[in-house]
């Protein structure tokens, strides 16, 4: 809007200069001729020049004399009188031989009935000169520029409206550039949900740039690629799942078609069957109940009961339920508790912890082996450190004896104790997660491992 005005302001100076300059030479031509003639020409001579210049003109010619007196005035009104302008008296003090200059009144007792209140003139006066370049008078003429200023104004009207159109085409075309720069990277990204939501996970859209929509891009790009991998850990988890169940199962039919096939055989035989399917039952319900935790855990069921407990007694407790274990491969376990722990926790749950962590001790020590465990505090934690002289665990393995179904040594951990489901660590961390704890390994191959659990205590 600005420039249209500016633009319009330029053009209305141009017009008015325009019709200045005419006007100037009109009016510096009529006093260079009276100026040859003033001293001898009658005066009706030179008021009907005047009369025939001011029609010629289209406005009111006056002579002024050096007082600024008006000698002549073509519509004969004003005669005696003072012409109060400025431009008069420019040319009269000597200033400069001619001068104009803009007023929007008019003449005091102007019987110009065209004429209206405010209407914008302009005055043209140059100096008539004696022979010795004396300024004798001055030929002033009041000419109307209200039809300049009209147009003028009705340009600004018009450019404005015009300026108004284009702006108005300028701002629908940008919008709709903006709106295709909106509406393209949300097309993209709706399209991507559509295919996420048609099962095709880990899908990726491309939204170049750093803006917003790139971000919220970047963002469902990352959601995608986390969905991605939850789908496959999940139906990794399904599948290993369904073998762990599979293999007891398998082993138990074999052992009952043996029984079925086998005429004749011994009450001892039988005996020995049933006891091999009853131990794949007990793993086959191991595996059951440890994958009823992790589920629980899964859709956030699985909660613990807050109640003030003494965690060292449940640490003894696991102790002395596995000791037969221990005792079975001679194997010593040095208990070491140097503070008391009291906290806010469930005990069933943090017994299975301890128990999982020292089972799995006694389970990957070899016979004679040792096994510590202590228990002390240390700010506002308790820790309890399980170290093993057993079998270790490879540093590749280190990472993920936290995940489901994650056995290192998959052949070793079949010969030891049957009922290993490589689900016991995952519920570790779940349990100790819940306590808002922490869990960690450290291992040497062939050394030993030691794992350490952190919980707060009160
Ligand atoms: N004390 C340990 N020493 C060596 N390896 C261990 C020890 N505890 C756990 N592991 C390794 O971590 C794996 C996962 O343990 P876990 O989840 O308890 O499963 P599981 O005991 O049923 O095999 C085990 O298979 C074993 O390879
Ligand atoms: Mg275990």
């Amino acid at each position: 809007m600005l420039a249209a005005t500016l633009t319009i302001n330029m053009v209305g100076g141009v017009l008015l200069r325009k019709a200045a300059n005419q006007n100037v030479q009109q009016v510096t031509d009529l006093s260079a001729s009276l100026s040859n003639e003033i001293t001898d020409a009658s005066f009706e001579k030179i008021h009907g020049g005047l009369i025939d210049a001011a029609r010629q003109m289209g406005g009111r010619l006056f002579l002024v004399d050096r007082d600024a007196k008006v000698i002549f005035d073509t519509f004969d009104e004003r005669c005696g009188t003072l012409l109060p302008y400025g431009e008069v008296q420019t040319v009269l003090s000597g200033e400069s031989d001619a001068d104009y200059g803009y007023h929007a009144h008019r003449l005091d007792g102007a019987a110009d009935g065209a004429q209206r209140d405010g209407e914008w003139e302009g005055c043209f006066a140059s100096a008539v000169l004696d022979g010795s370049g004396r300024t004798v008078a001055v030929v002033a003429a009041l000419i109307s520029i209200q039809d300049t200023i009209d147009t003028v104004y009705q340009l600004r009207n018009n450019i404005g409206l015009v300026f108004l159109a284009a702006l108005a085409v300028v701002l629908l075309l940008s919008a709709l550039i903006l709106s295709g720069l909106i509406t393209r990277p949300i097309n993209a990204l709706s399209a991507g949900i559509d295919r996420m939501a048609q099962g095709d996970y880990g899908t990726m859209v491309h939204v170049p740039g750093h803006g917003e929509m790139a971000n919220l891009a970047a963002a469902f790009n990352e959601m995608s690629e986390k969905v991605h991998r939850l789908d496959e850990s999940r139906s990794q988890f399904v599948s290993n799942a369904s073998h762990e169940l599979k293999t007891p199962l398998a082993t138990i039919k074999i052992l009952v078609e043996t029984m079925l096939y086998q005429e004749g055989a011994d009450e001892a035989f039988y005996k020995e069957l049933l006891q091999d399917i009853d131990s794949e039952i007990d793993r086959l319900s191991a595996v059951v109940s440890d994958l009823l935790i992790l589920a629980k855990a899964d859709s956030r069921k699985l909660t613990i009961r807050r109640e003030r407990i003494d965690f060292e007694s449940v640490v003894r407790k696991s102790v002395d339920r596995l000791m037969p274990l221990a005792d079975k491969k001679e194997i010593a376990v040095n208990l070491d508790i140097t503070d008391p722990c009291v906290m806010e926790a469930d005990s069933a749950k943090l017994m299975q912890v301890c128990y999982n962590i020292i089972s799995n001790a006694i389970k990957y020590t070899p016979r004679e082996g040792r096994i510590d465990v202590k228990l002390r505090r240390t700010g506002r934690d308790a820790v309890l450190e399980v170290s093993d002289t057993g079998v270790g665990i490879a540093e590749a393995d280190l990472p993920h004896v936290f995940d489901r179904f994650y056995r290192a040594d998959r052949s070793r951990a079949r010969e030891e104790e049957g009922t290993g489901t490589g689900l016991g660590l995952s519920i570790v961390r779940q349990i100790v997660r819940l306590h808002a704890g922490t869990v960690t390994v450290r291992s040497k191959p062939g050394e030993g491992s030691t794992f350490t659990v952190q919980l707060p205590v009160l």
